[in-house]
């Protein structure tokens, strides 16, 4: 384990900002991981947590040690008539994690394909698309303590998931470290087709519903809509989608018939991107910042943009939002 100092961030964030942490080490084994939370620098200094920096906007350097996530493994702990449980090391790259379970024949994350980061970071915002969110899989959750460095196992329940959301973004903000997740899978293939396009990109393929089709699927249309980080720093949605009233929403669709939104619970949940489109902001820029051409949720680093210039073009959508609609965007991204 080796402890670097001055460590320039840029190819370590989705977002290509360019940001320079004072002191980074990247952590290889749940061993390296328990030595680094006893050591003097991490006591001295602040810490921060890096997996794959795909939900994350550096505004300035960080004064502290960042720990870059990199502990590897996955393995079969039990197995029922129709589940399979599986342990899985935080440091393992979602997407090829999720391909692995299609090649298995396990299904149940398999409309999260593409989807940037690393298993460790999966719980924190609860990440979800195509009508999954990776809670729905989540048997437990392994952490470390900070405090005291003891290990411990939150269930599910325990990690009080809720949608772009977790314990993790609340209250145990910062006093644990994901070491691995536990996950359920269902031996039987369950498809979910229902959202948005997934039919219709199924029968333009010419294939029936199956695990890895739907993979394919969501896969081709994600590459359509979203811009690839290794050419075009983003960090995917950059805000949430805003959970209203029902009165609220029915005075926004009596002005506004088209406006998108789904169910959620008593209230609507909003589609950001479209109020963006609908504020004028899709495909403006900002200096070198900009709002994605194809889908206004993403904002995009046209070159060498700072984390302030996205700032800047996030809060003047923020303003434009809310003056049109009365409606408040929160960022659903991480900005340090
Ligand atoms: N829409 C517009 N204009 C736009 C973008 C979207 O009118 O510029 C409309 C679409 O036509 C559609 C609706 O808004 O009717 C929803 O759009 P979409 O299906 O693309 O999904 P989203 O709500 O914008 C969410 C997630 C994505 C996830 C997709 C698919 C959040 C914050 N984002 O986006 O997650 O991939 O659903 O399930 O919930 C991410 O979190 O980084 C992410 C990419």
């Amino acid at each position: 384990m080796q402890i670097k100092e001055n460590y320039l961030l840029k190819k370590l964030n989705t977002f290509g900002i360019q940001a320079i942490a004072k002191y980074f080490v990247e952590l290889n084994s749940l061993n390296e991981i328990q030595e680094i939370v006893q050591s003097k620098i991490f006591k001295e200094n602040p810490f921060l947590l890096l997996g794959g920096g795909s939900n994350i906007l550096f505004t300035k350097d960080f004064d502290g040690i960042v720990l870059k996530i990199n502990n590897k493994g996955k393995e079969i702990i039990a197995v029922d008539a129709d589940h399979v449980f599986l342990k899985v090391q935080a440091g393992e790259v979602w997407d090829a994690f999720v391909d692995y379970c299609i090649m298995n024949n396990w299904s149940g994350i398999e409309n999260l394909a593409l989807i940037p980061g690393i298993v460790g970071t999966s719980p924190v915002q609860n990440i979800g698309a195509y009508g999954v969110e990776v809670k729905d899989c989540i048997e437990s959750v392994e952490v470390l303590s900070i405090e005291d460095g003891k290990m411990t196992e939150l269930s599910n329940e325990e990690c009080k998931f809720a949608y772009r959301n977790s314990i993790f973004k609340q209250e145990a903000k910062n006093k644990y470290i994901i070491t691995a997740v536990t996950f359920k899978f269902s031996k039987k293939p369950i498809l979910i087709t229902h959202y948005g396009d997934i039919l219709k990109e199924l029968e333009n393929m010419f294939v029936s519903p199956s695990l890895e089709n739907i993979s394919n699927a969501i896969k081709n249309i994600r590459r359509r809509k979203l811009p690839d980080p290794s050419f075009t720093g983003n960090a995917g949605s950059f805000f949430k989608n805003p959970l209203v009233s029902k009165e609220k929403y029915n005075e926004l669709l009596h002005e506004y018939p088209k406006i998108r939104a789904f169910p959620s619970g008593e209230d609507y949940k909003l589609a950001a991107g479209w109020l963006i489109e609908k504020s004028g902001w899709k495909g403006k820029s900002l200096g070198n910042a900009a709002v994605h051409h194809k889908q206004a949720l993403v904002l995009i680093n046209k070159g060498d943009a700072t984390g302030k210039e996205i700032i800047a073009l996030a809060k003047a959508v923020q303003i434009a939002v809310k003056g049109l609609f009365g409606v408040e965007l929160e960022m659903e991204v991480n900005v340090v």
